[in-house]
């Protein structure tokens, strides 16, 4: 059976000046999940939103909420952040020193967890957690900013790290966040991808509902 891969459009490259508007667009459009960028200029050097806004979104979204924790401590605010509505909650593992008991915190939520990797960070260091884990966050930019121009290395790190999850047979999910769009949604889905993060890709496009469509509709050539 031929994997299905998800779409995540990421609202941070969304217009914020008419957010219903985007989202509407997003639910009515073939995406699987709402991916929201929490960044608070300390983990990262950017500020975006909070709890109190993802509330706020969880009531305009008709999908599930992959809320993407771009914090230092994740693990004060991962009940507030289930509770504003994510489904799942993706920490960093630069940002979490006792990342088994930050993994369980989430699980214990109700929450998917998942677990971001900065560009430099290599995947081995998930080696001895990946069956624990339900997504892995492969950053191919350096968190932050949208808009930034994909990590070519990064597919390689897709390849290594779907050998490790199928060698094991665990059922975590490989998402892509960074510099995605149509030109390279083929390559990364064929490398084992599970979930495509696109921002600027998608909201600056002329027709996001077609592109979404159209990353959609890309097929992985190998089966499961
Ligand atoms: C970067 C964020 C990404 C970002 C992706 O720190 O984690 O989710 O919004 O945006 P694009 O797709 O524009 O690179
Ligand atoms: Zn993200």
């Amino acid at each position: 059976m031929a994997r299905q891969h998800l779409i995540a459009p990421s609202v941070l490259a969304a217009d914020f000046t008419k957010l219903g508007a985007e989202m509407d667009m997003v639910n009515g459009s073939e995406a699987d999940w709402f991916h929201l960028d929490v960044m608070d200029g300390r983990f990262v050097p950017n500020i975006t939103f909070g709890m109190f806004i993802i509330e706020a979104m969880h009531k305009m979204a008709q999908k599930p909420l992959d809320v993407h924790l771009m914090i230092v401590e994740p693990e004060k605010y991962i009940e507030s952040f289930r509770k504003a509505g994510a489904a799942v909650i993706t920490v960093h593992y630069e940002a979490c020193p006792h990342l088994h008991r930050t993994i369980a915190q989430i699980k214990e939520t109700g929450a998917k967890a998942g677990v971001a990797l900065n560009p430099h960070t290599p995947i081995e260091v998930l080696e001895d957690l990946i069956e624990d884990v339900d997504l892995v966050c492969l950053m191919s930019v350096n968190p932050g900013f949208g808009g930034q121009k994909f990590i070519y290395r990064t597919l390689d790190k897709v390849r290594r790290l779907r050998t490790l999850i199928d060698t094991r047979n665990a059922a975590t999910l490989i998402e892509i966040d960074g510099g995605v769009g149509l030109q390279n949604a083929e390559v990364l889905l064929q490398a084992g991808a599970d979930v495509l993060v696109a921002g600027s890709s998608v909201f600056s496009a002329k027709d996001p509902v077609a592109t979404i469509a159209a990353l959609k509709a890309f097929k992985p050539v190998f089966d499961i």
